[in-house]
């Protein structure tokens, strides 16, 4: 449904609200883009306590090139000024591993021991790549598993790990390629999709597309209950029915938007448990503008 509205007007007693940041590729890759990112980081700090922001999540693609030290510099600096204020996780892109699958400036600037400092935290595989946090909101467990690029089926074993750990817990995964919608495919991602598993940048052992990430993780781990993603440029929803289960998937890659190369849009995703619902909203801190079609401001159930 969509929802032409802002979250303050649901704005309530139990309302709270986590940001997903899409592909920041463009921001890092251009000096002059760097507002963009800038002025996320900003609006999230500015707006922190109001919307009881509680968490934020990167699709990945933080930068655009994984031998430009100075791009993962710049990109970890913006998400590091969140640290001790809002906890975060982010997973590699394609842009962010090399050929082989390394990923050495990703894992410089946001290494493992991120976590020794973090309440959050409950555990990374294979470097830093793919990373996991837990928060407590409203007296409930909120499960954040970052799984990047075409993982590999280790990296699929160690999410099935912490979902089976924790089974009360309401899990998002964050990964980043896991929904599609291009010129002629929308939906899940499979092996075949464009610049998957074709892609040069590519973990040398990654094997699992969206549809596998769906059979491995999301159907059988019923704790399981929003998947995010970004990669292919777009925005989209997937209602995705388990049995009785809903899981919604959520696309949001702006890259192509200009002159900025993104423009600054982020996913605000509200919830409000005393209305039942989630509110989804693409917004620009620096244009001050929302985004209202079909797949940028829309409304669905709690699940
Ligand atoms: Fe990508």
């Amino acid at each position: 449904m969509i929802c032409y509205d802002i979250p303050d007007n649901h704005n309530t007693h139990d309302s709270f609200c986590f940001i997903m940041l899409p592909d920041s590729q463009n921001y890092v890759k251009d000096k002059k883009n760097i507002c963009c990112f800038e002025s996320q980081i900003g609006w999230i700090f500015k707006n922190r306590d109001k919307l009881k922001i509680k968490f934020v999540t990167h699709v990945g693609d933080l930068s655009n090139n994984d031998e430009d030290e100075e791009q993962f510099k710049a990109g970890f600096f913006q998400l590091g000024k969140l640290n001790g204020a809002v906890p975060y996780g982010i997973c590699a892109g394609n842009h962010d591993m090399s050929a082989d699958g390394s990923a050495p400036y990703f894992e410089k600037y946001f290494p493992e021991a991120v976590g020794n400092y973090r309440s959050d935290w409950v555990g990374s595989y294979d470097g830093n790549k793919h990373n996991a946090q837990i928060i407590t909101v409203g007296g409930k467990q909120y499960l954040f598993i970052h799984l990047a690029y075409i993982p590999s089926d280790g990296a699929i074993e160690w999410a099935a790990k912490l979902l089976s750990d924790h089974p009360d817990s309401y899990a998002i995964i964050t990964t980043h390629a896991f929904l599609i919608k291009d010129w002629s495919e929308r939906g899940v991602a499979r092996k075949e999709s464009r610049v998957s598993l074709t892609d040069i940048r590519i973990h040398k052992d990654g094997t699992n597309a969206g549809e596998d990430i769906l059979e491995k993780l999301v159907k059988p781990y019923p704790n399981v209950k929003m998947v995010l993603s970004g990669h292919y440029v777009g925005r989209d929803y997937l209602e995705i029915k388990v049995g009785e289960r809903v899981v919604h998937a959520i696309l949001a890659d702006l890259e192509h938007e200009q002159p900025y190369g993104g423009n600054g849009f982020l996913r605000i995703l509200q919830f409000v448990p005393s209305e039942g619902k989630i509110y989804n909203y693409t917004y620009s801190p620096m244009l001050d503008a929302y985004k209202l079609g079909e797949y940028d401001s829309f409304v669905v159930d709690v699940n």
